[in-house]
């Protein structure tokens, strides 16, 4: 697993002005890095800033140059944010701590470098240069009228007062130079990933972040998960294996095929496993483009293919114990666990960052393995997400994170979650018919909002505002 390969803890600091996706990349960066196994968080100078010195000071002039104070309290928000990091990464097991502040000038990487290289951490320099007016307009409109610099703030005194924070920073930019820092590892993300120039990578960290770097996008896309419909096995209780759709399955992959034809989606690519129950149900969709994918294949229960819990539990009860005590980690003899499951799914996710619209027709385990990635889930929780059959997950990229709308398709179906034992919620019976009556949830997800509900994106036309 990955965190044996990357014993070297590594501080990855952010470069870059104002709204140029530092938080953006730091918060997907480290969710990806927490999803592959290696314990990374994020150190948003911002909020040291907001901690020691509250909001009602924090004005464009707080950050110009000429401010003296303004200055010492940054620097002070930076000192205070790398004894965090070195904390996280000296004493808590961390091996990612990603400094999100901008580190716009040469001196402040020559300290940032230092005290990593005292602390015998690794530094690698993650800057974001963009250009592009329309990205940046789109950048403070999307998350900066929102901050909570900003609470109860006009759009257009936020949007100025951003623009003229944005030009003190360029006062005294100074770019990662190549010749005067060309002893550092860093990489350079040009115009939302247009161009990249990477200097001195090294380890196993840096060439993730680099790889994962250059896949991702900001154009707007939703991607679809789904389960396969009801299966044979499913109505039998029994799991794995390789069987058909049932009836109701195969009323669900009408449904299916009716939902995705009313989402009016453009290029819509359709990838299935190779099991015959994702590619019945996918078969009525019309797109040009499905592919079959093995490592969609459902979580293999080696020894206990094609067996109901009940079956296990009496045939081989030590198992079924041990499954129960850590699920995430425990591997069916002669098949697979969780653990092996997210690892194998890698390739999947970047393909899913690279692509646009996508609808991903899989199972049980792989869609939690799928569904965690997007929602930042907790290893040990990810085996007892609840993803019933017969609904689709829409998940679309939000401000930091991603909006996530459930459509129930009203066909009913058995219920194949199995809780975590002593859950004290509602027990579920095995086989419980779901309501036949289609329903859509719609609910935002980000690792700092938790579940709140953002806020639409404000609509000041772009020709009234000056960059
Ligand atoms: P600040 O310094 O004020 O904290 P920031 O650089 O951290 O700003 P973000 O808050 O991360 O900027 O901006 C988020 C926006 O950036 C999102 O709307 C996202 O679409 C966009 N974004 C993501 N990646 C990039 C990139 N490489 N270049 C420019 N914008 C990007
Ligand atoms: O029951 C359906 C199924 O997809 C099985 O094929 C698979 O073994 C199981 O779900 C995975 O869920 P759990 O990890 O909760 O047993």
């Amino acid at each position: 697993m990955a965190h044996l390969l990357t014993n070297v803890p590594t501080c990855f600091a952010m470069v870059g002005l104002p709204a140029r996706g530092k938080t953006f990349m730091s918060k997907k960066l480290s969710r990806y890095l927490n999803w592959i196994g290696v314990k990374t968080k994020v150190f948003n100078a911002g909020e040291y800033r907001r901690k020691l010195y509250g909001t009602v000071n924090c004005k464009h002039d707080f950050f110009d140059p000429s401010n003296i104070s303004g200055h010492e309290a940054r620097m002070r928000c930076v000192e205070l944010a790398l004894a965090d990091v070195e904390d996280f990464l000296k004493n808590q097991d961390g091996q990612v701590a990603i400094l999100d502040a901008t580190n716009t000038t040469r001196e402040r990487r020559v300290y940032v470098h230092n005290r990593c290289l005292d602390a015998g951490i690794k530094s690698f320099f993650i800057e974001s240069i963009c250009d592009d007016r329309d990205v940046i307009y789109q950048n403070i409109m999307e998350v900066k009228v929102s901050s909570p610099d900003y609470v109860g703030v006009d759009e257009r005194e936020v949007y100025n007062d951003f623009i003229s924070r944005i030009h003190h920073y360029e006062a005294l930019y100074e770019t990662l130079d190549l010749d005067l820092e060309g002893h550092l590892s860093f990489i350079k993300v040009i115009n939302v990933g247009k161009k990249f120039l990477v200097n001195l990578i090294s380890g196993y960290l840096q060439t993730r972040a680099v790889y994962f770097l250059m896949n991702i996008h900001i154009a707007p896309r939703s991607i679809y998960l789904t389960r396969h419909g009801e299966s044979l096995l499913n109505l039998s209780g029994r799991i794995g294996g390789d069987s058909s759709l049932s009836n109701s399955g195969i009323e669900y992959s009408k449904k299916l095929r009716d939902f995705i034809s009313s989402q009016n989606i453009r290029d819509l690519k359709v990838w299935t496993s190779t099991l015959k129950r994702t590619i019945e149900t996918a078969e009525l969709i019309d797109a040009v483009n499905k592919e079959q994918w093995p490592a969609l294949d459902e979580l293999d229960a080696g020894i206990c293919d094609n067996m109901t819990y009940e079956e296990i539990q009496e045939k081989y009860p030590e198992d079924f114990a041990r499954r129960d005590q850590d699920k995430y980690h425990y591997r069916y003899p002669r098949g697979e666990s969780y653990e092996d499951v997210v690892s194998r799914l890698e390739p999947v996710i970047m393909e899913l960052e690279r692509q646009h619209n996508v609808l991903a027709v899989c199972h049980q385990a792989v869609m939690r393995c799928l569904l965690s990635y997007f929602l930042d889930t907790k290893a040990n929780d990810i085996p007892y997400l609840n993803v019933p059959l017969h609904t689709v997950y829409k998940l679309t990229p939000v401000a930091y994170g991603c909006r996530v709308e459930t459509f129930q398709l009203g066909v009913s179906c058995v219920d194949t979650y199995r809780k975590r034992p002593n859950d004290v919620r509602i027990d579920r019976s095995p086989i419980e018919a779901l309501k036949t009556v289609p329903s859509h949830d719609v609910l935002d997800y980000d690792s700092s909002w938790n579940r709140k509900v953002s806020k639409p994106v404000a609509s000041i036309p772009i020709e009234t505002l000056e960059l």
